[in-house]
């Protein structure tokens, strides 16, 4: 970075904030607790430099430091440390800032830089001949992934080469409508073409929604207490790891303790209250096959192993489920708690049960009841 000095010729005329941006700035200083009013000196300098022709004169320094009671050197030191302070005059049509860190350098920025050079200055901080356009060499401007790219006051231009830097140039020259962002086939930063990831249409059609991980049930009053001879899975946080796919079978049949003491040590809780809303489950696949579960949407093949280790493996049996079946399978799929009830497995089960297929895997969900 070049050393940051005042511009050698400063403009002889006062500055002063017209009455628009004096009232915001008075309003902006009483946002900060009193005596610390300078804390609102960058604002106030950013509006300065907008209404000075995009660029920090003495005058602006001068108003701006008498504004909020603060020493000049003070406010020097602020528009000399930040770059977007402009020290100079700028081109009145575009002062453009190519960023020259290291992506958009191994993309391209150097090139850009000498169509600046060609097109504007040799130079940076120079005016054109015109005195429409300036330039200057950037760091990262956080448009990376676009890179190379450049800033022109407050709009960026992406995915640049120099025949399009040049086009820009010349659109903004003769007052032509430009447009901001990336100048390829990209959607602001998603991939060259088009998504390639979060394509399904229920996503958007509010049809389908992202997992979200239920925190575990507070404990509760009636819960059981854990086996004295079996102190280890005690306290063990649900959410921390999915527990084994297998695990459900023992709780199901005979070791309900065990299960619960993972969640809540304390209380007991009877046996009968565990079943309350407990559906039908098999030993085993009618027929010795069960149903691709994997159709049900949201359902994967570690969940898929988790009800069959339930005793779930038909689309009839889950679509025959009450509310309250519902309820109590869900509050059993660890790491997946309240899966079951937000993407409405009976409802889909009942199409697929009945020979419904998605049409593809990111296709359409059944619609809920
Ligand atoms: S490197 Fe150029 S925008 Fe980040």
């Amino acid at each position: 970075m070049s050393v940051r000095r005042l511009y050698s010729e400063q403009p002889e005329a006062a500055f002063a904030f017209n009455a628009e941006n004096l009232a915001w700035a008075k309003t902006t200083i009483t946002h900060y607790p009193p005596g610390k009013q300078a804390s609102a000196v960058i604002p106030l300098l950013w509006r300065a430099q907008e209404q000075n022709d995009n660029w920090v004169s003495k005058p602006v320094l001068e108003y701006i430091a008498d504004m909020l009671g603060m020493s000049y050197i003070r406010v020097l030191e602020v528009a000399t440390f930040y770059t977007m302070f402009q020290l100079q005059p700028v081109g009145k049509i575009a002062h453009v800032q190519v960023c020259g860190t290291t992506p958009c350098m191994l993309r391209g920025a150097e090139d850009l830089k000498k169509v600046c050079q060609n097109r504007i200055h040799h130079d940076p901080h120079h005016l054109s001949a015109d005195g429409n356009f300036s330039w200057e060499e950037v760091e990262c401007l956080g448009a990376c992934v676009n890179a190379p790219m450049v800033q022109i006051f407050k709009d960026t231009y992406e995915d640049l080469t120099p025949a399009t830097l040049e086009q820009l140039i010349d659109d903004l020259a003769a007052g032509r409508k430009v447009r901001v962002g990336p100048q390829i086939n990209r959607h602001h930063a998603a991939p060259e073409g088009g998504p390639t990831t979060l394509i399904a249409p229920g996503f958007y059609a509010g049809t389908r929604s992202f997992t979200r991980v239920e925190p575990p049930p507070p404990p509760s009053a009636d819960a059981p207490a854990p086996a004295a001879s079996a102190p280890a899975p005690a306290a063990k946080p649900v959410e921390a790891k999915p527990v084994a796919a297998p695990a459900p079978v023992a709780v199901a049949k005979t070791a309900e303790p065990v299960k619960l003491a993972e969640t809540s040590p304390a209380p007991r809780k009877p046996a009968k209250a565990e079943d309350d809303g407990k559906p039908e489950l098999l030993k085993k696949p009618k027929g010795g096959k069960g149903d691709d579960l994997k159709l049900i949407w949201g359902v994967g093949p570690k969940l898929e192993k988790m009800l069959n280790g339930m005793g779930v493996w038909h689309f009839d049996q889950i679509a025959a489920w009450t509310a309250k079946e519902l309820a109590w399978v869900d509050a059993k799929l660890e790491g997946f708690k309240g899966r079951a009830r937000r993407d409405d497995w009976v409802a889909q089960c009942k199409k697929l049960a009945k020979g419904w297929r998605p049409d593809s895997d990111v296709g359409e969900k059944p619609k809920k009841k």
